[in-house]
């Protein structure tokens, strides 16, 4: 596989939102996550939050047996949440802020103030063989820090970019998406692999894709609500279509 080639993760956290509405077993987000690697996904994403909102303990039962694509499990840096991701041992972990009452992650880790915590959390994980991805602001004392710590990966958090765009802010978003740049720049240079994702559509994504340094996109929210119009596998192919067309 080329190593140009821009991995796309789809996150299906709003197909357990969708079939927690009614409290039953449709849609069932381990059916999407299967049609979503048909269609392309290069990995599925699942965020099992603290109030289990979306995505439950038996999703992520049912998605480490039927995946073949890697599992990139996001989750809070819980106690709870170790002991979760040490049992399954999934691909990927991604460390997020958790906020109880916030509807989605708003913001990235403070990973400067709390770097020695950190850094004991993740090293469990690191040596149970999981990758450790922190997801951050596209600033560069956190980028410092989650390289400090020992982070092989970074997510940087495109929600700013993606919420000024969606408001007709092109200015900011504009300046957004340079400090994305610079951000992505400077973890590649540190020796960071760079993801990048939250709020990302088919009007934002190319800029996004575009950055060298960046390996993968996780996206979710805006996918799964096209696919109601859509359906799922062409709404993946889609933004697969418009990642490499970015990419060049
Ligand atoms: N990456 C991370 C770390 C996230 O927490 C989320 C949202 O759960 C996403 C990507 C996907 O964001 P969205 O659902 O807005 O595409």
């Amino acid at each position: 596989m080329s190593e140009n080639r821009l991995r796309l993760g789809v996150n299906i956290d709003h197909v357990a939102t969708v079939r927690n509405a009614r409290g039953g077993v449709y849609p069932d987000p381990l059916r999407a996550a299967t049609l979503a690697e048909q269609a392309g996904a290069d990995g599925i994403t699942a965020h099992l939050r603290e109030d289990r909102r979306h995505i439950s303990d038996a999703d992520i039962d049912g998605l480490m047996e039927v995946l073949s694509v890697p599992l990139n499990f996001e989750m809070a840096a819980t106690p709870e949440m170790q002991q979760i991701a040490l049992r399954h041992k999934p691909h990927a972990v991604c460390i997020v802020p958790e906020k109880r009452e916030e509807r989605t992650t708003e913001g990235g880790l403070e990973v400067a103030r709390e770097e020695n915590k950190l850094a004991h959390f993740i090293a469990p994980l690191r040596d149970a063989g999981c990758r450790v991805s922190i997801f951050i602001a596209a600033d560069r004392r956190q980028i410092e820090a989650a390289h400090r710590i020992g982070a092989e990966v970074i997510e940087l958090h495109t929600g700013a970019y993606c919420d000024a765009h969606a408001e007709g802010k092109l200015d900011e978003a504009a300046q957004e998406l340079e400090g994305l740049r610079d951000m992505s720049a400077f973890a590649h240079s540190l020796g960071l692999e760079v993801h990048a994702g939250h709020g990302l559509t088919y009007d934002t994504v190319k800029p996004v894709a575009a950055f060298p340094e960046v390996r993968e996109l996780n996206i979710g929210h805006f996918l799964i609500g096209e696919s109601i119009f859509l359906g799922m596998t062409p709404a993946i192919q889609e933004m697969r279509r418009l990642m490499d067309e970015a990419r060049g």
